[in-house]
């Protein structure tokens, strides 16, 4: 095993660095959000941060990195309040990955990068039209976070999409029978295949596989 202090991280070459600690969370969801602008102009940008934060009420949260520069999906979502968030699937994840790219305000992602956007159920901003999964959310609070000045964008499920072939009676979604990709770092991305699903854990009971 290598061994590595927070001194040694520290003095690490920058890029380097931060290819490093982006892939020490592991394997991470990748998503895409999508907002409109006041003018009706459209955006969609990659995020892996996307994390569950509550089922009721139902809440998802991502991060923001620092806003010292124009970020489009931040901004719209700060003005309008409304954003979706599109899993990125094996179709569409080389076009997904180019909307991390830094294009102009007035320069549509869903155009430039030709992933087909719908709207759905007369919410404001555009979804990704070929994903099986995929959410309308508003935005409920934004709390910056002191230690690196990124912030923790907090939502609440307005609409819910996903192909129902994916859902079990239990409530389950079988994310790992689409092609629903997962993520390391910031340009790898994973298949998935599901390991095993097991029974709620109990002090006193033995573990059943489902
Ligand atoms: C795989 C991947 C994951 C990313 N995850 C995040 C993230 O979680 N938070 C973030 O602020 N930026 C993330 N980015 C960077 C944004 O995609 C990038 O800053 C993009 O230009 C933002 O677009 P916008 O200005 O339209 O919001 C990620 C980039 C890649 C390639």
């Amino acid at each position: 095993m290598k061994t590595l202090t927070f001194e040694d991280i520290n003095s690490l070459e920058k890029r380097y660095r931060a290819q490093l600690i982006n892939c020490v969370s592991g394997i991470k969801s990748m998503n895409l959000i999508g907002t409109q602008d006041g003018k009706g102009n459209k955006n969609l940008a990659i995020f892996s941060s996307v994390i569950h934060m509550g089922s009721n009420p139902p809440l998802v949260g991502f991060i923001q990195r620092p806003t010292t520069v124009q970020r489009d999906t931040y901004e719209n979502i700060k003005s309008t309040s409304y954003y979706t968030i599109n899993a990125v699937t094996e179709e569409i994840a080389m076009q997904a990955h180019q909307t991390s790219a830094r294009y102009d305000i007035d320069e549509d992602e869903f155009e430039e990068t030709s992933i087909e956007h719908e709207y759905l159920g007369g919410f404001h901003a555009p979804f990704v039209k070929h994903t099986p999964l995929k959410m309308g959310l508003k935005l409920e609070d934004i709390i910056p976070i002191k230690a690196n000045n990124t912030k923790l964008i907090i939502g609440k499920i307005q609409q819910l999409h996903f192909d129902e072939s994916l859902l079990l009676d239990d409530g389950h979604l079988q994310v790992d029978k689409s092609s629903i990709v997962g993520g390391v770092g910031l340009d790898t991305y994973l298949k998935t295949e599901k390991h095993g699903r097991y029974s709620y854990a109990k002090p006193d009971k033995t573990i059943k596989k489902l």
